[in-house]
């Protein structure tokens, strides 16, 4: 199901912002047509930007992992925004600031309050989203503090509200639902690249690089015993015995596809190891199925589960280790 992050932009020690942003949750709670999960800035205390572009999606801070993961985990966004000094607050412009692929190819609409109701605030957010590659949807809710708040500190928005948030809560479904697709095209292209990263690293006969492509917590089930390799050490040391053996190493991958849901993906085809042995046999090696699960926990895809295996012969019970695809 589609899943709408309500980000609250205001920080504030005594901000009304939080009155907004409970109100539009509350209201978007009764549909039926994706989930609403309330995003509140102080949950996520980052630094003035200390991180390279979030082009690759890899974050050194792990403020910022924990902040690209509840942005990667949402399909749009409703922006619940002050207007500060004519523009956007700091807080929000810092948190939209900090990562980049995990705001690509999404929806926002913006709720924004302040004492002339803060549209130009939103005038600057809708800049923002274009370089981020976020849509903007045009019907925005505009809440000025004379007559939406009593005494400009108690929210008391007027019934008509509720028929602009709607609205509003229409078109940032419908656009964040619509772009799924386009979402799934570049979470396959990220993945594809990562499997392109572990064929350089397996013939660059590079460990670390290949660390880097592997969860921590990495099950694999790969063709030799024992039956699992449990871990990212486990894992590399199964290749570094694969490099003992050859003096050059080649990786082929066919037939692959790729099926990606939310922070899950799957991916299927045939992978062979091939090269050339330390004692200068050229070895074509064997066909084998590769099943590879990926995960991104807001720091990249990382392979959790890979799994080889060759078929095996019923009546001999032997693997059959010379098909092709
Ligand atoms: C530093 C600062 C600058 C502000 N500048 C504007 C402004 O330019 N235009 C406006 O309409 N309101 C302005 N306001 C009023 C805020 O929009 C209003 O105080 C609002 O309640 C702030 O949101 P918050 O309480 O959730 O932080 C400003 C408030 C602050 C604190």
């Amino acid at each position: 199901m589609t899943k709408i992050g309500i980000v609250l932009g205001s920080t504030r020690p005594g901000r009304v912002g939080d009155q907004v942003a409970r109100w539009v949750h509350e209201r978007a709670g009764r549909r039926a047509d994706a989930a609403f999960e309330l995003v509140d800035l102080r949950d996520h205390p980052l630094p003035h930007l200390e991180e390279p572009p979030g082009f690759s999606g890899r974050y050194a801070d792990e403020r910022t992992r924990a902040w690209a993961a509840v942005v990667a985990s949402c399909d749009g966004f409703v922006l619940v925004t002050p207007e500060y000094n004519h523009s956007v607050p700091g807080v929000l412009k810092n948190a939209m600031d900090h990562v980049h692929v995990e705001w690509n190819t999404k929806a926002a609409g913006f709720v924004s309050y302040g004492g002339v109701g803060g549209a130009r605030s939103v005038e600057q957010l809708r800049l923002v989203c274009g370089a981020l590659q976020v849509a903007d949807v045009a019907p925005q809710v505009t809440l000025p503090l004379a007559t939406e708040f009593e005494n400009h500190t108690v929210f008391r928005p007027g019934d008509y509200q509720l028929a602009a948030l709607d609205t509003l809560l229409d078109h940032v479904v419908a656009w964040s639902t619509a772009l799924a697709p386009l979402r799934r095209g570049d979470a396959e292209a990220a993945i594809r690249s990562r499997l392109d990263d572990v064929i350089e690293a397996l013939r660059a006969k590079d460990l670390e690089a290949l660390r880097r492509v592997y969860a921590p917590d990495v099950v694999s089930f790969d063709v030799e015993p024992p039956l699992q390799h449990v871990g990212v050490e486990a894992k590399l040391t199964n290749w570094a015995k694969v490099f003992t053996f050859f003096e050059k190493v080649d990786y082929e991958l066919r037939d692959l596809t790729i099926a990606v849901s939310g922070d899950l993906a799957v991916g299927h085809g045939f992978g062979r190891v091939s090269g050339t042995l330390k004692n200068g046999v050229v070895a074509d090696g064997m066909w084998v199925r590769a099943t590879f699960v990926f995960r991104n926990a807001g720091d990249g895809w990382v392979i959790v589960h890979d799994q080889a295996s060759v078929p095996f012969d019923i009546a001999t019970g032997r693997g059959v280790a010379d098909l092709e695809p």
